[in-house]
């Protein structure tokens, strides 16, 4: 029997990946950049063992079964032949985020998955060959291995496809306020989402588009100049959600208090507050801003009608070994 205990943190996107060349490989149709969500984790601990007949799956004190748990057999089935064993295993995960709260659980899954089960499995991956794995898994898991602000660069092929940190998370003291506008399940999970957006006729421009908005959105990283980061973060959530709207069938994540929350923050940035909106596959808003802002700006969100909750999270570190 041997066993390992991973913690990866929870990520958004502010190039946003859509879409994939490949759906079984996970090679998506455009790169992606994301900061880690410092305190938004999922720890995951895999046994693997001679004795277990089957792998089996829980999620904090659920068991799961069915889909949920052959996508993480599955998974295993990535990991068992690198290390030259057969053994099923047993994973327990939890995360300290609620789930339906628009924060990908699965990104934070599958990267500590990765890390727990190679390391249970005896192996030694490098950072960019555990983002590799965790891709398999879900694509944005990829990014959920490095720390801080970090690309996925699209790759041509599996071994080139994979996330790199471009910057510490001391780089730059940004905080995500998420605010919570609903916590019902979304009717078409990422998964789908990806298969759906070539039938969008706009997504061949998002796709041509992306490499100038990985350039500046980069870029204004790097220069820490948040009034070009927020153009550029905007632009790109709403081409994404232009791509879902347009789709066959269309994907309409926003709902009434979701577009409230993206006028407001447009409105507070017009009146000179640095802050900005992305939105992923769901209603819900994350709304970055310094962290000198962030207390003012959790205020303001939590008045606007319609808005349950702020959840608040830094830049996090890499995915890490925890004992
Ligand atoms: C809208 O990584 O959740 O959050 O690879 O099928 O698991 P799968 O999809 P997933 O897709 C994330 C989509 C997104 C944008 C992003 O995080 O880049």
């Amino acid at each position: 029997m041997t066993t390992a205990t991973a913690q990866a943190f929870a990520n958004i996107a502010f190039i946003k990946y859509w879409g994939n060349r490949d759906n079984t490989l996970r090679l998506p149709s455009n790169g992606s950049i994301s900061m880690n969500l410092d305190g938004l984790f999922a720890r995951t601990t895999v046994t693997f063992s001679a004795s277990f007949g089957t792998d089996s799956l829980r999620i904090g004190p659920r068991p799961v079964t069915g889909p949920g748990l052959e996508r993480v057999s599955h998974f295993l089935d990535l990991v068992r032949p690198l290390a030259g064993m057969n053994w099923r295993a047993e994973v327990v995960s939890e995360n300290n985020f609620p789930s339906g709260a628009g924060i990908a659980s699965s990104a934070a899954a599958f990267a500590a998955l990765a890390l727990a089960a190679s390391s249970a499995a005896g192996l030694d991956l490098s950072e960019a060959e555990l983002s590799r794995l965790a891709r398999r898994g879900s694509g944005s898991a990829s990014r959920s291995i490095p720390g801080g602000f970090v690309v996925w660069q699209e790759g041509e092929t599996d071994q080139d496809s994979y996330a790199f940190s471009i910057a510490p998370p001391e780089h730059w003291d940004l905080v995500d306020c998420v605010a919570i506008v609903s916590t019902g399940h979304k009717k078409t999970g990422s998964t789908e989402g990806h298969a759906l957006a070539p039938t969008s006729p706009l997504q061949a421009a998002r796709v041509a588009d992306a490499p100038r908005r990985l350039d500046l959105c980069r870029r204004a990283i790097l220069e820490r100049d948040f009034e070009s980061f927020a153009t550029i973060v905007e632009l790109d959530s709403d081409m994404m959600h232009a791509v879902m709207m347009t789709s066959a069938p269309g994907l309409f994540y926003w709902q009434p208090a979701s577009i409230r929350v993206m006028e407001a923050v447009r409105e507070w940035r017009a009146g000179g507050l640095p802050v900005c909106y992305t939105v992923d596959a769901g209603p819900n808003i994350h709304v970055i801003c310094p962290r000198e802002q962030a207390k003012s700006v959790e205020r303001r969100v939590r008045k606007l009608t319609g808005v349950q909750d702020v959840l608040m999270a830094g830049v996090g570190g890499p995915a890490r070994i925890v004992s």
